[in-house]
């Protein structure tokens, strides 16, 4: 982007690790954009800096574990945000802001934990607050939801939104390979932390949902409503029995506007259609459809994480304010959060959907009619049944598909269902999303 005959931004950048070291690099060269003061917590630590064709970094940047002054640094109009985690980033950024600086995020537990109150402080100071980068990494899907695709009312947002888990799913069909094996390969690999619950427990995605569910149905979204369930049961009999029938197993993080006007946010792994275009997003990609009663179906692929896609968002974000900043000192109305309602959440228990359910049962007469007048009792409907053969310990696998019920209902039928004596087991219970 070429901005001349403008007058330079000072912008203060808060943490240099992997986000960080890429705005830097990408700021270079920037003809508007500079960067005055660096916020680390370790001075002595080696940095990366140099640019795509290795020249060294200008050694005129200052860094500094003071990351207060650069805060409230009087020439400092906006302040980058890529420390990552809740404190001390929501201190630092609130300080910020009360400052009167703009502020640039990567951060989705600072937006989706603290959104309500950081956004209230923006608007009562006159500045805004961008955060492409918090969701899907370099999917560039907040703007779009905020500026392109405004004119729509919007139905559904569902994605894949944690590269880890999806590398995982994917490579535990493409290799046949089971949960375990495929993290440590994630992990070795770098797309999985050490420390990887926050990924595989769908957490990381739930923040994201909650992010643009407040964003598309103007309503803020509390991150503890939002049901949240893992990848950490799912096997490579689910995976290959997901495709057997049609579907691919993902981790989905769902959005719908209900017709009551309450919105089902939920994460959870889910059997989708083999034709939904989410089936081919692979490896640590990211997608996101979205529904809007203008623009139809729209779907957004691409890299969720890593450096260079995170800094595309970041400069985006630099470049949609320095621009502005050029014109007006005023937060651009469509990038202001005028929402202040909380979002009426539909309860899981009160959600519909077909359900995908492995049993391990005794193999003798009567076993089949015992749940399915178990089922009956409880309205659960069966689709497909199938007996996949008798196991080493002489009980038989059965799967089954369910018509839509509501979840309370196929809850309770398998509550009474571990209760019967002729089923020793209920593996797992996926939803299907149609
Ligand atoms: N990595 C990605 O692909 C990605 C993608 C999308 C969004 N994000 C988000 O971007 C943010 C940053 O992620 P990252 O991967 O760049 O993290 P990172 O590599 O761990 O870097 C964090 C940086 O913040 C500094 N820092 C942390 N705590 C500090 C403190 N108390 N005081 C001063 N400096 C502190 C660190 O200083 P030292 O260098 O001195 O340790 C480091 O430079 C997170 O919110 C993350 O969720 C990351």
């Amino acid at each position: 982007m070429v901005l001349t005959k403008q007058k330079t931004i000072q912008i203060g950048l808060l943490g240099a690790g992997v986000v960080g070291s890429g705005i830097i690099k990408s700021l270079l060269n920037h003809p508007l954009i500079k960067i005055k003061k660096i916020g680390v917590k370790g001075l002595n630590k080696k940095r990366d800096w140099g640019d795509s064709v290795g020249n060294s970094r200008d050694c005129s940047l200052q860094t500094t574990t003071n990351l207060t002054e650069i805060v409230t640094d009087p020439e400092i109009q906006i302040i980058v945000e890529a420390l990552g985690g809740l404190n001390p980033a929501r201190d630092l950024v609130t300080l910020a802001i009360k400052n009167k600086k703009h502020i640039v995020t990567a951060n989705k537990d600072l937006i989706a934990t603290y959104g309500p109150e950081l956004f209230d402080l923006a608007r009562e100071n006159n500045v805004q607050i961008q955060f492409e980068a918090s969701v899907c990494g370099g999917i560039p899907i907040i703007n779009t939801l905020k500026q392109t695709l405004n004119a729509n009312k919007f139905s559904k947002i569902m994605g894949i939104m944690n590269g880890t888990t999806n590398y995982i799913l994917t490579e535990m069909l493409s290799k046949n390979l089971n949960f375990n094996d495929c993290l440590n390969e994630a992990q070795k690999l770098g797309y999985a932390e050490p420390d990887p619950t926050s990924d595989v427990s769908g957490k990381d995605a739930a923040y994201k949902i909650a992010i643009l569910s407040s964003i598309a149905f103007h309503e803020r979204i509390k991150i503890n409503e939002v049901y949240t369930e893992g990848i950490e049961k799912i096997t490579l009999l689910d995976i290959l029995t997901a495709e057997e029938l049609g579907y691919r197993l993902k981790l989905i993080a769902l959005s719908k506007k209900e017709d009551d006007g309450k919105i089902d946010v939920r994460v959870h792994p889910a059997f989708i259609k083999q034709t939904n275009p989410l089936a081919s997003v692979l490896g640590v990609n990211n997608g996101v459809l979205v529904e809007g009663d203008l623009v139809g179906e729209l779907t957004l692929i691409g890299r969720g994480a890593g450096q260079s896609p995170t800094t595309s968002s970041v400069i985006g974000d630099l470049n949609l304010l320095a621009a502005q900043l050029s014109y007006s000192r005023e937060p651009h109305p469509q990038f202001v959060c005028h929402h202040t309602e909380y979002a009426k959440i539909k309860p899981m228990k009160d959600t519909v959907n077909c359900y995908f359910l492995r049993l391990k049962t005794e193999d003798k007469p009567g076993v089949v009619g015992q749940i399915g007048t178990i089922f009956g009792s409880h309205d659960v409907s069966i689709n497909a049944f199938t007996q996949r053969g008798i196991n080493h310990d002489d009980t038989a696998s059965i799967t089954m598909l369910t018509h839509k019920v509501k979840e309370e209902k196929i809850q309770n039928a398998i509550t009474e269902l571990k209760k019967a004596n002729s089923i020793k087991q209920v593996e797992n219970l996926i939803r299907v999303l149609e």
